[in-house]
């Protein structure tokens, strides 16, 4: 039997929950939230899942103290502002073989070399949840890149919360030709707005992040609608459309005079995800998504950036940059 960790059972985490319901392997689960009405809800979403004689137990608990001595994998869904102190008296005081961090993993750019060396000194293996990368479209278009390829990736919509999803864009493109190196111009921001989440910011307008081969990532979040995103990878050889609301692919491709083929797709919700998200880390020891190092300094370069906006351009690294 395997122990599962979930801490911070909000709006996400309770999604992980019920992903994990569903797994294939015996597993004992523990939830952790301070707030009685985030474990309440996160009880009723995990009972919607059909009974798995698989899950041994749950327990829903309100600190991270309560938590087993050994747990196998640790999901931490929490929001960013509180996601280093749980990391903190989570390493410090229980023994985890595995971790999985949110997006975006913290507001301090100091706490980036902290968790590292946290997670070195513990000896644990953590990933983060940028999951596009484990997702069927973006793994059929990464066979037709090659590594080092010069890439125009787009990403456009109404109002898609630009600030605190824009990592995933970056992350699918270092996925896809390999570079982690991004320098990120935020010369285009045009509002900073309230984010839908308490206590955090947002922005709209462009974001446009270059790698040094002359690949370019542009990102635009209009203020008003709520168009869906429409996603658009080029490269010398093949432009690829990718609209995971409506399910819908295309490729074109150079050698088929640039005529569009499409197809449809299922984007998997969360609750589908962490069931095989969870299985494989606990019997391989391995994940499809982005090792620790690798979103760290993805993350490092956007935090750094959109600290700027935030702050204004004589910001230094010591303040925190309000998003989740
Ligand atoms: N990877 C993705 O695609 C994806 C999608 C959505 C959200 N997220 C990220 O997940 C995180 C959570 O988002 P959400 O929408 O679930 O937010 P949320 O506010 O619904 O959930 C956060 C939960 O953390 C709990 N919490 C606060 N302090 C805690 C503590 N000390 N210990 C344990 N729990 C604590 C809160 O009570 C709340 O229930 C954010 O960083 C968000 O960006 C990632």
């Amino acid at each position: 039997m395997y122990r599962i960790a979930i801490i911070g059972a909000g709006e996400l985490g309770s999604r992980h929950l019920q992903g994990v319901m569903k797994m294939n392997i015996p597993v004992s689960v523990e939830v952790v939230d301070p707030f009685p009405a985030s474990l309440e809800r996160a009880r009723l979403r995990a009972q919607e899942i059909p009974a798995n004689p698989n899950i041994l137990q749950t327990v829903y608990i309100p600190s991270v103290g309560q938590l087993s001595d050994k747990i196998d994998l640790c999901i931490v869904a929490t929001s960013s502002d509180v996601r280093m102190q749980v990391l903190q008296e989570l390493l410090s005081t229980k023994k985890v073989k595995y971790l999985v961090l949110e997006k975006i993993l913290f507001r301090y750019l100091s706490e980036y070399a902290t968790a590292e060396a946290l997670l070195n000194k513990t000896n644990t293996p953590a990933w983060v949840n940028c999951s596009k990368r484990t997702v069927s479209v973006y793994r059929t278009i990464r066979e037709s890149v090659t590594p080092g390829e010069k890439l125009v990736v787009t990403a456009t919509g109404g109002n898609w919360g630009l600030a605190c999803n824009g990592i995933h864009y970056l992350d699918t493109m270092a996925y896809l030709n390999g570079d982690t190196d991004f320098t990120v111009d935020t010369s285009h921001v045009e509002k900073i707005i309230d984010s839908k989440r308490k206590g955090f910011s947002e922005i709209t307008g462009s974001l446009i992040a270059r790698q040094q081969n002359g690949s370019v990532l542009f990102l635009h979040a209009s203020e008003q609608g709520d168009a869906d995103i429409i996603h658009t990878i080029t490269s010398e050889k093949y432009r690829w459309q990718v609209n995971e609301s409506q399910g819908t692919f295309s490729v074109a491709a150079a050698s088929a005079g640039w005529v569009s083929e499409h197809s449809t797709f299922h984007m998997p919700y969360q609750s589908e995800l962490s069931t095989g998200l969870c299985e494989e880390i606990l019997l391989t020891g391995t994940s499809g998504l982005p090792d620790y190092d690798t979103s760290a300094k993805l993350h490092c370069s956007y935090i750094s950036a959109l600290l700027k906006v935030f702050y204004g351009s004589n910001v230094d690294d010591s303040a925190a940059c309000p998003i989740t």
